[in-house]
């Protein structure tokens, strides 16, 4: 098959690198990058640290609003698959670079696959819960990380063309945490100790973007009382103003690479975080997750006591991470070998 896979935004090109490995035998796949993210440590850092060859096709569509950004890719995207007609696109997670491929080859009759599909928080201040409603109900072939996704899919009408394949982020640590521990040297370029530090990220539109609710979080996590290292995504450094003080105990970086995060990721205390991804990887690490937010759609990890939901207005954050602590055990929810079990389901397409 001629397949189009949509990519665009940094845990796209995550997700991106085992499944492009898996097609290589058997398929064409032209890879296709929006241009969504586009600074070296957010695209070209992650392509080199993952082993993804250069994008076939680099719309570079950049920033902007919800509609200019989404309506720009569409051209774009319209433009290409009328040249190529691909057989097949595929689309990964819920960014606007999904929503955009998913909605072009929808209406050029193109078979779209969405890989995370069945994902809900039930909050739709988040663009990426229409961007998900939307691709899901666009889609041919619903790939689906979870089984809660799976039941959600049903509940939608969807099980015809849904799929239990297991989250595609397990194939990609699994291939690069040996490298990434071999590799990687910032525990020593920070001069940080191992388990004595926690590691954060935030970027969720209505934890960042809101000075108020952004400076309240970080009085919070200031008054920690531990080390934490917090790679800054580009929307949260542009809202951090100058006039934002940042305790002594918090270190802020550049985004870093794949390599360097999941090794930071690995020798942390724990993992605060408002981020998707990051929350399945600190279960698959088996490492506590505090997540600023009031809901999430990998529920499982909750459920099963590995990762807290803290309101972001908390104003006892330090006390609630403090206090979190997790069971002895865990069982398997994000699946294994899960590219060649998606190779398998294409194969039969
Ligand atoms: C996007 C996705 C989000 C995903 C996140 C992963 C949508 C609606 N959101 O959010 O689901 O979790 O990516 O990181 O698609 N910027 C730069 N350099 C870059 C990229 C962005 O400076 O390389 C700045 C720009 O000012 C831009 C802002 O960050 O306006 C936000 O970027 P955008 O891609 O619109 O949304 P994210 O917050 O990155
Ligand atoms: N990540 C990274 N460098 C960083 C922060 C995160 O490589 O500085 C990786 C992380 O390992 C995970 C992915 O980016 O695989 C998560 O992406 P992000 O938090 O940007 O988006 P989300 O998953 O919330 O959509």
């Amino acid at each position: 098959m001629k397949i189009f896979s949509v990519v665009g935004a940094r845990p796209q090109f995550i997700k991106l690198a085992p499944l492009s490995a898996a097609l290589a035998n058997s398929h064409k796949e032209y890879i296709v990058h929006t241009g969504q993210h586009y600074d070296y440590e957010m695209s070209e850092k992650i392509f080199l640290d993952l082993g993804i060859r250069k994008p076939d096709i680099h719309l570079e569509v950049g920033s902007g609003s919800q509609a200019f950004q989404t309506g720009n890719m569409m051209v774009k995207l319209e433009q290409e698959m009328s040249k190529q007609v691909p057989d097949s696109v595929i689309v990964f997670g819920d960014t606007n670079s999904t929503l955009a491929g998913a909605l072009v080859a929808a209406k050029l009759n193109i078979p779209i696959i969405h890989i995370e599909a069945g994902l809900r928080s039930y909050n739709k201040h988040m663009p990426e819960e229409i961007n998900r409603i939307a691709t899901d109900h666009l889609s041919k072939h619903l790939f689906a990380p979870t089984l809660t996704a799976m039941e959600i899919l049903q509940r939608e009408g969807l099980e015809s063309n849904s799929y239990f394949t297991g989250d595609i982020m397990v194939d990609t640590i699994k291939a690069n945490l040996e490298i990434a521990l071999s590799k990687s040297k910032i525990i020593s370029e920070l001069k940080l100790k191992e388990g004595e530090y926690n590691l954060l990220t935030l970027h969720r539109n209505y934890n960042v973007d809101d000075p108020k609710v952004l400076r309240h979080l970080l009085n919070q996590l200031g008054k920690l009382g531990e080390l934490i290292v917090f790679p800054v995504h580009p929307r949260t450094k542009n809202n951090i103003g100058n006039d934002y003080s940042i305790s002594g105990n918090i270190i802020l970086t550049s985004p870093l690479g794949y390599l360097d995060f999941i090794a930071l990721e690995y020798f942390s205390k724990r993992i605060i975080t408002d981020s998707g991804g990051v929350q399945k990887e600190a279960y698959i690490l088996k490492k506590p997750c505090i997540t600023l937010r009031s809901e999430t759609e990998w529920v499982e990890t909750v459920r099963e006591g590995w990762n807290l939901l803290v309101e972001p207005s908390d104003n006892q954050i330090p006390q609630k991470i403090q206090n979190f602590k997790v069971p002895g055990k865990q069982i398997n929810i994000f699946g294994v070998n899960v590219a060649n079990s998606m190779l398998d389901i294409i194969n039969r397409l």
